[in-house]
């Protein structure tokens, strides 16, 4: 969200006599060091791996087996990648022909780099039970992000952990490493974009946006380098900071998504084929392939699950983050033509075949329904009809910084059905990761809301129990505390719903 006042209070403290200085982390002697380690779920049977180094590599290189002592298997590239005012290079590599649902460990060539591992996709089609994260609106933690109260013992011992870690989340998502196969994470990642909340980087801000970029990712890469995390575009991504007027004043490299699509648009995947026995529907998702845009939309399916990340920043009639759009980023189009995106939705959601993967569970950044009367609109003109004439199951949102559920509703009334088989489709929100801006207030609640909670970080956790019931857990970040519980039925009777 905004935060278009907060900086102006401290400002003539400050001219008084700070120094600037931006807190950059320090560059590793051997600047072949993996860092910034991230992994997508990129294709039926592959995982893409990246990393940023602070040299250029030739030829980035992984290597990969099934035992920790045999990494038999090899992969390179050619992509190592930067724009302007990054330090740094994100490589990518993709691990192809991998044997579903399997423990993979991998190593990073490097002179110094250590063995991680993650588990492979499972196929589409598998009907075993998993859980994943929702996680939006994260932020850096430290000096330059929010920070509170010290987190409990880690359950696991995850290499690369700051000992002083203390943003709540990502610890909560670092002890409880083992009861999730991957995050979802549709927007505002690290808020480099609120540089200037800071005080001391006033008159340093294009540094301070790049820091903060590289410790975000650092941060996250116990996490993110172990479990696939697909991530989805949102304001903060946008720009160098979001006050309108000093926009002109970013920097080359810290406009229109540049970081964003640097480190995330090889990585991400594009539609899969089709595994239904459908002609249409496999033609359907042909051509879906062909118009995502990674990593911008795009879908991707694990065991019974389809997922389809939206762009709800640019790329659709009155997009808040367009040229000219409500919020004065001035970012995209990313769609070679303006209706890329709703055509690829389009295409997506009519291949998916529920006798492959009965749900389907879409991820945007901004929500229409939210309490507090701050939806947007038009996010709801471009996609609701589509969400529900698919019959999508779940619709997961960010943006506003706290925890809501929603009874699964269309055009504002509540489905009669509730949670037992209804046509609407059910949302939720889980913005309310932990950033410098802090949480939102809950504020009206609608008489459709189910849950609101601001009172402390939080996030969702969605278990798919079988083919016909899934689960929406929203867990208390400091604690671990299950603060909302709701299971959704839904029949799956119909193969391709549309209605
Ligand atoms: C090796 O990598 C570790 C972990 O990223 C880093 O802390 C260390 O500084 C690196 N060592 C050298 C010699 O660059
Ligand atoms: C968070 O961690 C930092 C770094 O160790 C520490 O300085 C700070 O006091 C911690 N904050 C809280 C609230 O524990
Ligand atoms: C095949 O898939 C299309 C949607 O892609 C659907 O409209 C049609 O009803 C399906 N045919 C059968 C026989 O299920
Ligand atoms: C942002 O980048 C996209 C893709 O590179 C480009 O097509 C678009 O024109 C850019 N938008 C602005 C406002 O520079």
């Amino acid at each position: 969200m905004k935060s278009v006042a907060a900086p102006l209070g401290w400002v003539s403290t400050l001219v008084a006599g700070a120094i600037a200085a931006a807190s950059y982390p320090a560059i590793p002697v051997d600047r072949t060091s993996p860092t910034q380690q991230r992994i997508a779920v990129k294709g039926p049977n592959s995982v893409a791996v990246g990393w940023n180094t602070y040299q250029q590599l030739s030829n980035p290189c992984v290597q990969y087996g099934t035992s920790s002592s045999n990494l038999a298997s090899s992969a390179c590239s050619t992509t190592s990648i930067t724009y302007p005012h990054s330090r740094t290079y994100g490589n990518t590599v993709v691990l192809s022909d991998l044997t579903p649902g399997t423990t993979y460990y991998y190593k990073i060539t490097s002179t110094n780099s250590t063995i991680e591992h993650f588990l492979s996709p499972r196929p589409a089609g598998d009907t075993g039970a998993f859980s994943f994260n929702a996680v939006i609106d994260l932020g850096v933690y430290g000096t330059d992000g929010y920070t509170i109260k010290a987190n409990n013992a880690k359950r696991d011992t995850i290499p690369l952990i700051d000992p002083s870690l203390n943003h709540t989340t990502i610890g909560r998502l670092a002890n409880t490493i083992d009861d999730y196969e991957f995050v979802v994470h549709p927007g505002d990642l690290g808020y480099a974009d609120d540089w200037l909340l800071s005080p001391k980087n006033l008159f340093d801000g294009t540094d301070a946006y790049a820091a903060i970029v590289e410790r975000f990712y650092g941060q996250l890469a116990p996490i993110s380098g172990r479990k696939p995390y697909m991530v989805g575009p949102g304001n903060h991504e946008a720009n160098c900071q979001e006050i309108p007027l000093t926009q002109i004043l970013c920097a080359a490299g810290q406009k229109n998504f540049t970081d964003f699509m640097n480190r995330f648009a090889d990585l991400m995947p594009t539609t899969f084929a089709s595994r239904s026995t459908n002609d249409t529907a496999r033609i359907k998702a042909n051509a879906a392939q062909v118009l995502a845009n990674p990593p911008f939309w795009y879908s991707f399916e694990y065991g019974m699950l389809h997922f389809v990340m939206l762009n709800t920043e640019t790329d659709f009639a009155s997009a808040p983050d367009a040229p000219g759009g409500s919020a004065g980023l001035n970012s995209g189009p990313f769609g070679s033509t303006a209706d890329q995106q709703l055509a690829f939705l389009e295409a997506d959601l009519a291949s998916v075949d529920r006798a492959v993967t009965p749900w389907l569970i879409v991820g945007g950044h901004r929500p229409w329904y939210t309490t507090g009367g701050s939806g947007c609109d038009p996010c709801r003109a471009a996609f609701e009809p589509l969400l529900y004439k698919y019959g999508v199951d779940l619709a997961i949102f960010g943006h506003v910084h706290n925890s809501q559920r929603f009874q699964p509703v269309y055009q504002g009334v509540a489905d009669a059905k509730g949670l037992q088989d209804p046509a609407a489709p059910m949302y939720i929100v889980a913005g309310g990761a932990g950033n410098i801006e802090g949480l939102s207030d809950v504020g009206t609640k609608q008489a459709y809301n189910a849950f609101a909670y601001a009172d402390d970080f939080s996030y969702a956790r969605v278990s798919l129990l079988d083919t016909n019931q899934l689960q929406v857990q929203f867990i208390h970040s400091t604690t671990g505390q299950v603060l909302d519980q709701s299971v959704l039925y839904k029949s799956h009777s119909t193969r391709f719903v549309v209605q």
